[in-house]
């Protein structure tokens, strides 16, 4: 997603540079435009580095530097206007569709959702004027992200403070999304389980968790509720999700009986261990001449299997991770797992499946044929998903209207 970034002469200004940080984080691509009096409070050089873009300012309004129709250009690339810090005077320009510099110009070019995030102190942010102004933006669909109560410029303490950052970036990826999922309640599984051997030792795969943390994070993106219940992953927690940690396959199947009551969809892209040792030894198992002959295993109850007494009214989506027969496979899991979608995932490939950034997968239907999405990021991988799963969702309202 393209998000042209306003910044605003402010001393929360000298935060932008991490906010360009916290939007790539989050996979959208940021561009920067500068009000003249931001340059001094954030370098451009700064935002020009992290964005990997050069930023505009009104040096390009002028005639000969060949960017006078910069303001046409950027407008049509952002798919997002954030402007942030906003400060008083620039929220009463856009309230009022004043365009009398390249960050006010380009905002009647954007045809997208806008988003501000003002920063001032907290006298100004009450006054009337700039009451009005917020309420007008409001009133034509602009979110307005804080401000925050805290420490001011000033010393003192109030409202006016620029809202924390990942706030900023979770208002930017809502205004953009299509909203399809709102109200709905999902439960995505991820990562590993880890099956202990010993106090220090345990059977592992190389799931990172990335699948399943891209599928919840893109269904907060849409507007759904989501809990993700994680085995041992490095991630962070995507933005607007709640998680959960477990370790062993027995946690996750506790965790996901107490969190499928009432989801609309239950997503099983964690890569749960098929078996665990028959029991761990206390302490750490001590290395013997001649080696360790065998290790019991017992099989691991099969959560997705159970999901289908645990949450029958759920769409219920598994993962088949596959080296051979990849489609012939799957179509038995399936079946024999009782889930409605099953995306068959070739691990075969160190380019896409476990610990890869990209994925590759053919989704199964119970009816309707076979849908590929090719190779792209895994958050792309996970739109395409949720799509199919919002095809689930949208049969059942329409088969409930008819009956
Ligand atoms: O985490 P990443 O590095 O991003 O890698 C992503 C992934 C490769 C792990 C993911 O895309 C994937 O394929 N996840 C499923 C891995 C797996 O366990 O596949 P399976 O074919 O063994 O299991 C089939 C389904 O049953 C899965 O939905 C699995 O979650 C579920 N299962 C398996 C065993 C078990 N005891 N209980 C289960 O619920």
């Amino acid at each position: 997603m393209n998000v042209l970034l306003g910044v605003c002469g402010g001393i929360a200004a000298c935060k932008a540079p991490e906010l360009v940080r916290e939007l790539g984080r989050a996979d959208c691509r940021v561009r920067c435009i500068l009000t003249p009096a931001a340059s001094s409070f954030c370098a451009p050089l700064a935002l020009e580095i992290l964005s990997g873009h050069e930023v505009w300012d009104e040096s390009y309004l002028r005639p000969g530097t060949g960017g006078v129709e910069q303001h046409v250009e950027l407008g049509q690339w952002a798919d997002v206007l954030l402007v942030a810090p906003a400060t008083a005077n620039t929220i009463s320009r856009l309230a009022w569709g004043l365009a009398d510099d390249l960050l006010t110009t380009t905002a009647l070019m954007v045809d997208g959702p806008v988003v501000v995030a003002p920063a001032m102190h907290a006298t100004m942010w009450e006054h009337p004027a700039v009451r009005e102004s917020v309420a007008r933006l409001r009133q034509r669909g602009v979110r307005v992200v804080g401000p925050d109560v805290g420490p001011l410029a000033s010393g003192e303490l109030g409202v006016g403070r620029l809202a924390e950052l990942p706030a900023i970036a979770s208002a930017v990826l809502a205004a953009a999304s299509s909203g399809d999922l709102a109200g709905r309640r999902v439960v995505v599984t991820a990562g590993p389980t880890w099956e202990a051997v010993d106090s220090v030792r345990f059977l592992a795969n190389r799931s990172s968790g990335r699948m399943g943390f891209a599928i919840a994070e893109r269904a907060a993106r849409r507007g759904a509720v989501v809990r993700l219940i994680s085995g041992p992953s490095a991630l962070a927690a995507p933005h607007g999700v709640e998680r959960r940690d477990v370790t062993s396959a027995l946690e996750m199947l506790e965790a996901v009986r107490e969190e499928c009551e009432g989801a609309d969809v239950v997503v099983m892209a964690a890569a749960v261990a098929d078996y665990r040792p028959a029991s761990a030894a206390a302490g750490k198992l001590k290395k013997r001449d001649g080696g360790l002959e065998s290790i019991a295993l017992v099989e691991n109850p099969d959560i997705l299997a159970e999901l289908a007494r645990m949450a029958p009214d759920a769409v219920r989506v598994g993962f088949a991770a596959e080296t051979e027969d990849l489609i012939e496979n799957a179509r038995q899991k399936l079946a024999s797992k009782g889930a409605h979608l099953l995306v068959a995932n070739d691990v075969s490939r160190r380019d896409i499946g476990f610990d890869s950034h990209d994925n590759e997968v053919v989704v199964l239907r119970r009816e309707g044929e076979p849908v590929r999405i090719g190779k792209r990021g895994k958050g792309e991988v996970a739109d395409g998903i949720l799509d199919l799963v919002r095809g689930e969702l949208d049969a059942r309202t329409r088969s409930a209207v008819i009956s």
